[in-house]
């Protein structure tokens, strides 16, 4: 293959970024992104913001303000936040874009005039106080399946049913608060099954190199079959198609394409604005897009949390095969599950968050950011859900960061400006050291034979200037570094980070083996030797971990006065020599001199990370104050019938994780209700217990036990259910609150 396309998902402009994101589809991607540029491969990494859908236009609704804000706000501060953590774009665009607009719409007409569209009347609730149809976010009410009273339009968080909206019992519309009606309404459906056969080829053409998660995901899909799909909405954000030559107007008014369908198109429309811009500089041609997008040397990789696969294995490849035109696929998608912080799920209405762009002003400087992206990749969620921890950010940052790669660099530097004043000049017994080193690295490329064989074999010749620390390194540096390649190739970052660390190490372990402030007492040559060995680890540990920690990188580079070399964005269009190859071999550096070294890693201090992590689950207050719900009278608020209740029995409901079924006496009778609190008390402990119910709730069914009435709650800092009580312990039940 002559080239790699790196898309990361388009993240939505609709809330800041946050270190869970990072994780998921961004900081893998740029890893992988700087690591291919550096191996001197042809590279266009493409992303940018998706600012269509509901997700934006429930957020514009909940600021205030409209959706137009709502995406200028979050592009610019994500872009931003995006740059300082080093992500190396070649170009972040917006699906807001005239052109995108255009994109997506040709591919619209296009399925039309193919007849992969067709249009059919279907039933959808309609707010009639809002003037408008509800897609699936806006609208709640009773599961059909287990009766959890707050479903979602087309699924339950409760117990995971999908089922049409239609179905929802006691349907709410969130904009309105009113019930909604039912109404007949025209979409356009993409005819998905016609592609069934070609997808299963797909798959299982890659059911040897994509993750199980991902195979397993796109397998069951297909397995259930697939059907057509509205690839249109009721809305008035979005790429309208009210204009195309060949749609009646009439029947596309008020109707938008559905985000999914148009997002992933956002990733050419992407290609095609910086093809344009490049264009204007004279730098490439209007149409070189193309190459990126339909050339079969060109191999596309798709980055993504594990919530947008089959997006990306089956949807956005029938699009791509049904424009025709050649159109390459995604050659591979390192989709990756969840990163956690503390233990527990990123939530920001929980404030259990930590915002890219929050991370970035507390630690602003460029190792304050590295330590980030170091943590981060040595806790991916390559296999399974993962987390966060302020502790283990610490601890990276002073146990291996400052400790092993910091502390080699700085004990190099130091010891080299004391002694020589710069990096040492060779001694003549060691003048042909750079030769020797590069004959020893051709010999460990040539020869097929084990680690330890390779080692004990060195030819003899080479070892008259090569003693047993230095072939141990320069070994470790060529294998590691090549292990680190393999490990990126096949997607697993986790494990290549591990393995350029363990250069780091032994470079450590060199440098004690070899002893210099001893050595140079009396043998002053040796000592210089070893040095400069050390000085050219420096370098080498610059190269191999600029995908990692690009800022402490280009700061090595600068100490040692040569040119940083981090794979940065080449637009696609220029092409680095092989660095990655060129790491493990010696440079000219003899007798260069060189600025004062600093501490690159300052030690992370206890406080400075208790700080951070006593603000998780803060704020709560402020910040449900903020999302306020509308002010009601003192006569709705009588309506609600809040009475004091003694607990005399609870247990678990059978079969659930979230449900207790209690027994309470509320003054007036004695009555059962079914309570979300599983996770949070154990039954015995709650027995006895005067709280607060709901009195005149209607009866719900939950997981088929009736429910009547419900019992209050509220979250603390850490996120546990906390029952509300009294102040007094012995209120009796049955105790009106007014
Ligand atoms: O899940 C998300 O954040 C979506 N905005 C991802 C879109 S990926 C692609 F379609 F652009
Ligand atoms: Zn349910």
């Amino acid at each position: 293959m002559k080239r790699t396309l790196i898309t990361s998902a388009l993240p939505y402009a609709n809330g800041y970024l946050h270190l869970g994101h990072c994780a998921g589809a961004y900081l893998p991607a740029d890893i992988y992104a700087r690591f291919k540029r550096l191996k001197g491969e042809e590279v266009l990494y493409v992303c940018g913001s998706d600012e269509h859908g509901v997700a934006i236009t429930i957020a514009a609704e909940k600021e205030g303000v409209s959706p137009q804000e709502i995406i200028d706000k979050y592009h610019f501060a994500n872009k931003e936040a995006f740059d300082k953590f080093g992500m190396s774009f070649d170009i972040y665009s917006r699906t807001s874009i005239p052109l995108h607009h255009n994109t997506a719409r040709e591919f619209f007409r296009d399925f039309k005039e193919k007849g992969y569209l067709i249009d059919m009347e279907e039933e959808q609730f309609y707010d009639n106080d809002a003037g408008m149809f509800l897609p699936d976010r806006y609208v709640e009410g009773i599961c059909p399946n287990c009766g959890n009273e707050h479903a979602r339009g087309d699924q339950c968080d409760s117990c995971g049913a999908y089922y049409n909206q239609l179905e929802l019992k006691n349907p709410v519309s969130l904009v309105s608060g009113k019930t909604p009606v039912v109404r007949r309404t025209v979409h356009w459906y993409m005819r998905f099954d016609k592609f069934q056969t070609f997808l299963e080829n797909y798959i299982e053409s890659h059911s040897k190199d994509w993750k199980d998660n991902v195979l397993q995901q796109s397998r069951s899909w297909l397995k259930q079959g697939l059907a057509e799909r509205a690839i249109t909405r009721d809305l008035t954000w979005g790429v309208k198609i009210d204009d195309l030559p060949d749609v009646p107007p009439e029947k596309a008014k008020g109707k938008v394409l559905y985000v999914w369908f148009e997002a992933v198109l956002g990733y050419i429309s992407a290609t095609k604005e910086l093809m344009g811009i490049l264009n204007k500089e004279g730098k490439a041609g209007a149409d070189d897009w193309q190459k990126w997008w339909k050339d079969e040397e060109t191999r596309y990789i798709a980055f993504i949390g594990k919530d947008n696969i089959v997006f990306h294995t089956l949807i956005f490849p029938a699009i791509l095969h049904g424009r025709g035109g050649n159109y390459i696929l995604p050659d591979n998608v390192p989709a990756n599950e969840f990163l956690n912080l503390e233990g527990q799920k990123f939530s920001k209405s929980r404030n259990w968050s930590i915002d890219l762009r929050d991370f970035i002003n507390n630690f602003p400087e460029p190792s304050g950011v590295d330590a980030l992206r170091y943590t981060l990749a040595m806790n991916l969620p390559e296999t399974k859900d993962s987390d966060f921890t302020w502790k283990d950010f610490q601890a990276r940052n002073n146990n291996e960061l400052s400790a092993i790669f910091g502390n080699f660099v700085n004990r190099t530097l130091q010891f080299a400006l004391k002694n020589f004043e710069g990096i040492p000049e060779l001694p003549d017994k060691y003048k042909w050291l750079n030769l020797y080193w590069k004959n020893l690295i051709h010999y460990f490329d040539s020869d097929h034979q084990t680690e330890h064989e390779l080692v004990a074999n060195v030819p003899e010749e080479l070892r008259k200037l090569l003693n047993d620390n230095d072939v141990n390194l320069i070994y470790a540096l060529w294998n590691n570094s090549s292990e680190a390649a393999n490990l990126y190739e096949r997607f697993r970052f986790r494990d290549g980070v591990s393995e350029t660390m363990n250069i780091a190490r032994a470079a450590n372990k060199y440098f004690n083996d070899e002893q210099p402030w001893s050595v140079i007492k009396n043998e002053p040559d040796e000592a210089a030797k070893t040095i400069y060995i050390c000085c050219q680890l420096v370098r080498s540990l610059a190269q191999l971990f600029a995908p990692l920690i690009p800022y402490t990188s280009k700061r090595i580079f600068e100490i040692l006065n040569l040119k940083p070399i981090t794979g940065e964005s080449t637009k696609g269009v220029i092409k680095y020599p092989d660095y990655w190859k060129d790491a493990v071999i010696p440079v000219e550096i003899a007798g260069k001199k060189f600025g004062s070294p600093e501490i690159l890693f300052p030690k992370i201090e206890d406080d400075v990370v208790n700080a951070q992590t006593s603000k998780l689950g803060l704020m709560l207050e402020t910040k449900e104050n903020e999302n306020m719900v509308p002010l009601i009278t003192i006569d709705d608020f009588t309506k609600i019938q809040l009475r004091t209740a003694k607990i005399l029995k609870a247990e678990k409901v059978p079969k659930s994780k979230k449900l207790l079924r209690l027994q309470v006496d509320t003054g007036i009778d004695q009555r059962q209700i079914i309570a979300g609190i599983a996770e949070h008390y154990e039954p015995d402990y709650l027995i006895g217990k005067t709280v607060i119910i709901v009195a005149n709730l209607q009866p719900a069914k939950l997981m088929g036990e009736e429910s009547n009435g419900m019992m209050l709650a509220a979250s603390d800092s850490t996120g546990k259910l906390r029952f509300l009580t009294t102040e007094i312990d012995d209120l009796s039940a049955g105790s009106n609150i007014k």
